[in-house]
């Protein structure tokens, strides 16, 4: 082969490689990133990389292979001796003399720690934290997935679909205003937070309207505007408010037993089905007695797009984390005002969505607490 043409290849190969090499970082790092365990481009840069690597070596071998016995060889050093004549000159006596020289510099051992140490702490910090498990369930994928990162770069060309309505309403449905929630104060906030616990055993009186108005009130109305925007009690990311709150009614004065939900605007209920909801509501909360002998059991849904929209991937983590505000709101309210509340989060999915007459889809349930006077 001509020498110009061996040159020419040797290049090519060595400037592909080094693409290769890029592509198959930088593909490797979005896999990562995104979650992707089979990104085909990562794993063909990857054969490509290897294959060229290969040539690479094979076209270098006798260059390698002279570095490295040089290398490894134990090196053979001139020393002279001088041989003192006292009345001539000094006469160099030059003697080959295999002297045993380390096989390794201290320099040479320094820079390998050094260089070993520094590579290790580089590899681990850049790659622990967004390495996906092979085994790992959905909810870790999904974390991983939503972390901020490469998708970002690509949200402007991705579509997150429009922004729904803010409030959901039943314009068909029967509406009950709910009375002011006024100015009577209940336990202080020091106080509920001292005494909450999880109450499991309801006494069968009745509440009044009043006191459900003003836990729904403290749990969740609205009780400021700024800016244009109606603020509620519990915070909510960009205050888009994903949550909508529904009310199993089993004992409230003057309200019919059914399933209603709570239209924050108004600060009203909107009657969506009538009956006693005792057994299906146990049945959804798979058989948690307490839940048909609470006063009420609300039930917390996320629209998840009322957030996707903005936040993209990140939405599912704000709906979880918004519903928990609510949940505490709850509890506190609810023991602010005498009463007791229990968290639920053993349902069947399914039937608790069927209950409030949501898709479970672009509106899910996400959470269920039972509140009433403490038995
Ligand atoms: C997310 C979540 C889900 C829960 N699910 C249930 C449940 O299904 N049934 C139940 O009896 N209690 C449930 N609880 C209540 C816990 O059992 C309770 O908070 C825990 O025992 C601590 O007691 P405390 O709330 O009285 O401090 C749940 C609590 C949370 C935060």
């Amino acid at each position: 082969m001509k020498k110009s043409l061996k040159h020419d290849l040797r290049y090519l190969v060595s400037v592909l490689l080094l693409i290769a090499t890029t592509v198959a970082c930088f593909s490797g790092w979005l896999a990562d990133v995104w979650g992707i365990n089979t990104f085909l481009i990562h794993t063909w840069s990857g054969y490509i990389m290897a294959l060229l690597a290969l040539l690479h070596t094979v076209w270098e071998w006798p260059r390698l292979w002279a570095y490295g016995r040089v290398r490894l060889r134990r090196r053979i050093t001139p020393a002279v001796r001088s041989v003192a004549v006292p009345s001539q000159p000094l006469v160099p006596a030059p003697v080959p003399v295999r002297a045993k020289q380390p096989f390794i510099t201290r320099r040479e051992v320094i820079g390998m720690l050094v260089g070993g140490a520094l590579g290790f702490a580089g590899g681990w910090r850049s790659s622990s934290p967004q390495r996906m498990q092979g085994d790992a369930d959905w909810g870790v994928q999904y974390h991983t997935w939503s972390k901020p990162g490469a998708a970002n770069f690509l949200s402007p060309i991705l579509d997150w679909g429009q922004r729904p309505a803010q409030y959901k309403v039943y314009p068909q449905a029967p509406r009950l205003a709910l009375p002011a929630p006024g100015d009577a104060q209940g336990l202080s906030l020091e106080e509920a937070l001292r005494q909450r616990r999880s109450i499991r055993t309801y006494a069968a009186t009745p509440i009044s309207q009043e006191t459900l108005s003003r836990l729904l009130f403290h749990t969740d109305g609205i009780n400021a505007e700024r800016g244009g925007i109606r603020l509620r009690a519990a915070p909510s990311a960009g205050a888009l408010y994903p949550i909508e709150i529904y009310i199993v009614v089993h004992r409230v004065e003057g309200v019919e037993a059914g399933v209603y939900h709570y239209a924050v605007q108004d600060h009203a209920l909107t009657q969506l089905r009538a009956g006693d909801m005792r057994d299906e509501v146990m049945r959804a909360g798979l058989w948690q007695r307490f839940l048909g002998e609470a006063n009420v059991v609300l039930i917390l849904t996320a629209i998840f797009q009322r957030l996707r929209w903005k936040y993209r991937e990140r939405a599912y983590r704000y709906a979880l984390l918004e519903a928990g505000h609510i949940g505490q709101n709850i509890y506190l309210a609810a023991t602010a005002l005498e009463m007791g509340a229990c968290a639920v989060g053993a349902f069947d999915d399914n039937a608790l969505n069927a209950l409030v007459g949501v898709d479970g889809e672009e509106e899910a349930a996400v959470y269920m607490l039972a509140v009433g006077r403490r038995g």
